[in-house]
């Protein structure tokens, strides 16, 4: 029986994955870490709270997490704790900077002073920065081009794990930088819960400028699947042409190759909704310095650990709505305390 520490399991991916893992492996003994911040939510939990442990801490207190480490001695680490919203990057940088950089080398380092068998850190395809019209995609060789205060603090907690991959060799970590997610338990400020919550509520759907930008969606059930198979993977000693090549460090890029506008998702949500989108849509200005375009290639992780995406994009979506509409008091919720989640970059 492994125990597991999964910090930022409150918020949307990490709770999906508490969720994934103690249905994989009932067994499991789960110590979940959040500081429970704007999107941590213990609601994620709910159903399964008997079954794991909760510790209220935050990921760049080292006493604390020290504290955490002895008291449980963990196994492996997934680190999904991080703000994660580019909106509200832009109105907050330093708070970015502090839990995506300066937390991500300082879970690094309590993982190296207290060992564990595996830290698994989560990024985002966003480090790669903005993919060219003419271009393919990324993969784990391309160059990291942060360009917005979200990005670019994800960027800088990469840089640390890369480092520490290769100055600790000791230590076995590894890093995945994934498309965009969709799914249950998403907080209603991104893209899709909000355009399904603010229809239901008979608001208009909000698309950044011409919402041409595309994006690359991968279900996050399909997300859990390939950490899984990540931590349950061999990781090899970090060989010597990592130092000139990052594509050899344990890196792994996760999409379905599935490139979409946000018009189009938009569209496809209100229609799933069975109203019409030009009824339903509002342009409103776009946020500053916003990524065109995303897409990764997941070939290495396909070819290495033979995962590939099993969700398709449609009954996705559907599943996503509908999970929505049958968990309305988990987002009414949300709304109540939080208020308007929507950003509005025509006064600023
Ligand atoms: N959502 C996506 O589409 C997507 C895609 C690729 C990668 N990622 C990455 O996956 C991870 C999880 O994303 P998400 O969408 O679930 O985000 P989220 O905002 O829903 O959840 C993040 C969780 O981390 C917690 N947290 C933040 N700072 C913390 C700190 N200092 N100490 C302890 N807990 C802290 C929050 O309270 C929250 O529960 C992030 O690292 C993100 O960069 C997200």
């Amino acid at each position: 029986m492994t125990t597991y520490l999964i910090a930022g399991g409150c918020g949307f991916i990490g709770s999906n994955f508490v969720h994934f893992l103690l249905k994989r492996q009932p067994e499991t003994k789960i110590i979940v870490v959040d500081n429970l911040g704007f999107a941590g939510n213990r609601a994620n939990l709910d159903g399964v709270v008997d079954s794991i442990t909760l510790e209220v801490e935050d990921i760049c207190d080292f006493e604390a997490m020290t504290r955490v480490y002895q008291r449980h001695q963990p196994e492996v680490v997934v680190n999904f704790a991080a703000e994660s919203h580019n909106d509200r990057a832009v109105a907050t940088p330093s708070d970015f900077a502090r839990s995506n950089a300066l937390g991500c080398q300082n879970l690094l380092e309590v993982s190296r002073r207290n060992p564990v068998r595996r830290h698994v850190h989560i990024s985002t395809i966003e480090v790669y920065g903005e993919l060219g019209e003419s271009q393919e995609w990324f993969n784990e060789a391309s160059p990291l081009n942060a360009k917005t205060p979200y990005s670019a603090a994800k960027a800088a907690g990469d840089m640390f794990v890369r480092a520490y991959m290769q100055t600790y060799p000791e230590m076995d970590i590894m890093l995945t930088h994934c498309a965009n997610n969709y799914g249950a338990y998403q907080f209603p400020e991104k893209l899709i819960p909000l355009v399904i919550t603010n229809v239901l509520r008979g608001l208009k759907a909000p698309v950044y400028g011409d919402g041409l930008q595309k994006r690359d969606w991968l279900h996050v059930r399909d997300h859990c699947r390939a950490i899984l198979a990540m931590i349950e993977a061999t990781c090899g000693d970090i060989p010597a042409e990592a130092a000139t090549d990052p594509s050899k460090l344990p890196i792994y890029d996760i999409s379905a190759r599935n490139e979409l506008t946000n018009l189009d998702i938009v569209s496809q949500i209100i229609r799933l909704l069975g109203k019409e989108p030009s009824e339903w849509i509002e342009h409103v200005a776009d946020r500053p310095n916003h990524d065109r375009r995303y897409l990764i290639n997941p070939a290495r992780i396909e070819t290495e650990l033979g995962w590939e995406p099993k969700v398709d994009f449609e009954t996705g979506l559907e599943q996503t709505v509908r999970w929505y509409l049958d968990n309305q008091a988990w987002w009414a919720a949300i709304l109540e305390r939080s208020g308007s989640l929507q950003f509005d970059w025509s006064t600023t």
